[in-house]
This record gives structure tokens, sequence and C-alpha cells, in this order.
């Protein structure tokens, strides 16, 4: 955790708890009648927000999967998105570069504002969206192309790199600003020294965690301010996960890193602020990561970071 995190004495938890306890929303959980209390998920923080959500629901069909949810994103920090399977978090961090938009099914109702503008009203460009709001699956999935195509693939298309016109014809690597910027990527994606001799190697011969790394790069070669991750480490064996997480709290010194993860040990170590989500697709809880672990204002958050249930 950086050091954004604010560590609060018991005094200041007892109070905070004993004057944020006011419902002001009469939503109740199907499993249990506790309320939602608006000040759970109203967090604070310094600097500015990188992302503005505000009222979002999302359907499918008829079914309800994000609930009215309000959230601000701390620019250039970790957030964690944690709560148990089915409770939308997926849905919610496709919400935030309108990757919905690709499931028929799906509607989206809100506002989700970037740098100033709604990015769900009518003329944004989903192609631009995108690269400033770039994302990494939970399965690396590299394209079946060299290592330095995987990494240079996003600025060629959108004629980022002029790759010259030998590159043109050949399909080759004729341009210094090519070369570097696939240099930049890797280091930036703490890959390159695995792979500096081998770039014209296919990608597909990667390790998984090597793959998941080269994914990131190429989120990274397009320029983004927003990274969504979804579940990034969880097809990971321990060391390649390991490596993940150290890479996800170094990105976030020049980006901002939205995360989603089963694991409650990966958020509280590399997560600035940690939202909970719970069934029905609400937000139940968001604050500092310390606070929602060491002492959350809900006992449904607290359950389910206590393990028991989930
Ligand atoms: N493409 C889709 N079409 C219809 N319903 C969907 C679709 N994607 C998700 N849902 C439903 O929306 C709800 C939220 O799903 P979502 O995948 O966002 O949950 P999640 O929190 O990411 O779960 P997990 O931890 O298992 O990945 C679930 O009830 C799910 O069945
Ligand atoms: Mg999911």
């Amino acid at each position: 955790m950086s050091d954004q995190t604010v560590t609060r004495t018991n005094d200041e938890q007892q109070s905070n708890s004993l004057t944020d306890q006011q419902p002001t929303s009469h939503t109740v959980d199907a499993e249990t009648d506790e309320q939602l209390v608006d000040s759970w998920t109203d967090y604070e923080f310094e600097g500015e927000a990188a992302i503005t959500v505000e009222d979002l629901d999302v359907y499918y069909g008829d079914d309800h999967a994000i609930d009215s949810i309000s959230m601000e994103i701390p620019e250039q920090s970790v957030t964690a998105l944690i709560g148990p399977s089915g409770c939308g978090k997926s849905t919610y961090l496709r919400c935030l570069n309108r990757m919905n938009d690709r499931i028929d099914s799906a509607r989206v109702d809100g506002t989700v504002e970037i740098d100033g503008e709604n990015i769900y009203e009518g003329d944004t460009d989903l192609v631009e969206l995108r690269k400033k709001v770039g994302m990494v699956f939970q399965s690396p999935n590299p394209f079946p192309k060299s290592i330095r195509e995987n990494v240079s693939y996003g600025p060629r298309k959108h004629g980022d790199v002029n790759v010259g016109l030998l590159g043109k014809l050949l399909g080759g690597d004729d341009s210094e600003a090519e070369r570097r910027l696939v240099e930049r990527s890797l280091k930036q994606a703490a890959l390159w020294d695995e792979v500096s001799d081998r770039l014209e190697d296919n990608a597909l011969g990667l390790s998984g965690g090597q793959q998941q790394r080269l994914c990131i790069a190429r989120c990274l070669a397009v320029d983004p301010d927003v990274i969504l991750m979804d579940e990034p480490a969880s097809a990971l064996d321990p060391v390649a996960t390991a490596k993940i997480e150290d890479l996800i709290e170094q990105l976030a010194e020049e980006y901002t890193v939205v995360v989603v993860t089963h694991n409650m040990q990966q958020a509280a170590r590399i997560s600035d602020q940690t939202a909970v989500f719970l069934t029905g697709g609400q937000l139940v809880e968001y604050d500092d990561t310390d606070k929602i672990f060491e002492n959350p204002e809900s006992d449904r958050v607290e359950d389910y970071v206590t393990g028991k249930f989930g």
C-alpha cells in the first residue's frame, strides 16, 4: 500500500463508525437486513479523480447487474474491486471503457466521466477511449505474432508510429521510433530483460506470466491513462503472480490502475483503496484498503473479508 493510505487510530475509527451509521438508503440485501449507508461508499481522498462514476446501472435484459453505483477513482493509484462471484465486478470494470457495448443484451444508465467528459455521451470516439482506458484480461491473450508485433500492433494500427516505406512494404521493423517504443513498453512491463534477444519469436512461446506482462506492454504501448485489469494474475503461479503484483504497484506511479481480484491478500498487498461489491451489483463499502480489511463499517463486508462467505 502506498503512503497515500491513511492510518487511523482506534478512536478515530470508533467515532467514524458512530457518526456514519445513519441509514440513508433503504436497499436491503436478500441475505441480510443490513441497510446500505451512503457514507460507507463516500470515499474521500487527496488529489484528483481519474474517473467519476455516477448513478451507474447495468441491465442484461431484465437482470439488474449493477445497482446505482457512484464512485470516484483517484488517479495514479491502485483501486481494487472485490466481492463474491457474480456480484458485478467485471460488468462494472467493462463500463469504464464501454466494453459492455459489445454485449447485445447489456444496457447501461448513468454517467462515467473521464477527463471531464461523460464517455456515454453520443460522440465519444470508442477507439480513442480504449486507448486512453486500456484493459488486461484474466487469461493472457497475445496475438499469434512476434513479441515485437504484439507490442507495436496498437501504435501501428492507430498510425502513432511511422513504420516507414520499407516497413509498410515488408511488414517489418525499419523504424527507430517503433524500436524505441517496443523497448520502452517491454521495460515498463518488466519483461524486456527476458525477451530482448528474441523479439521476433512468436509470443505464444512465452510462459503464461510472460504472456500476461506482454499484454500489459501492449496496453502501455498506446499510452493509456487508465489500465483496467480483470483478475490479471488468477491464471498464474505464485512467482508469476508476484511479478504482476510488483508491476501493478510500479505502474500506479504513472497510471491509474483498477484491478478486480478474488484474492483478498492480493488486494490488501497491492491496492491503495478497495471497493467491496456484494450480491445484486451493489457497492457496499469503499475506503482505504487498510480500513476495509482492518475495520470495515459493514458487517457483511467484515464477514466477506474475513472469509465467512464468498
Ligand atoms: N454477457 C452477459 N449476459 C448476461 N448476463 C451476464 C453477462 N455477463 C454477466 N452477466 C450477469 O451479470 C451478473 C454479474 O456478472 P459479472 O461477470 O460482472 O460478475 P463478477 O463479479 O465479475 O463475477 P466473477 O467473480 O465470477 O467474475 C451475473 O449475474 C452474471 O450472470
Ligand atoms: Mg468477473
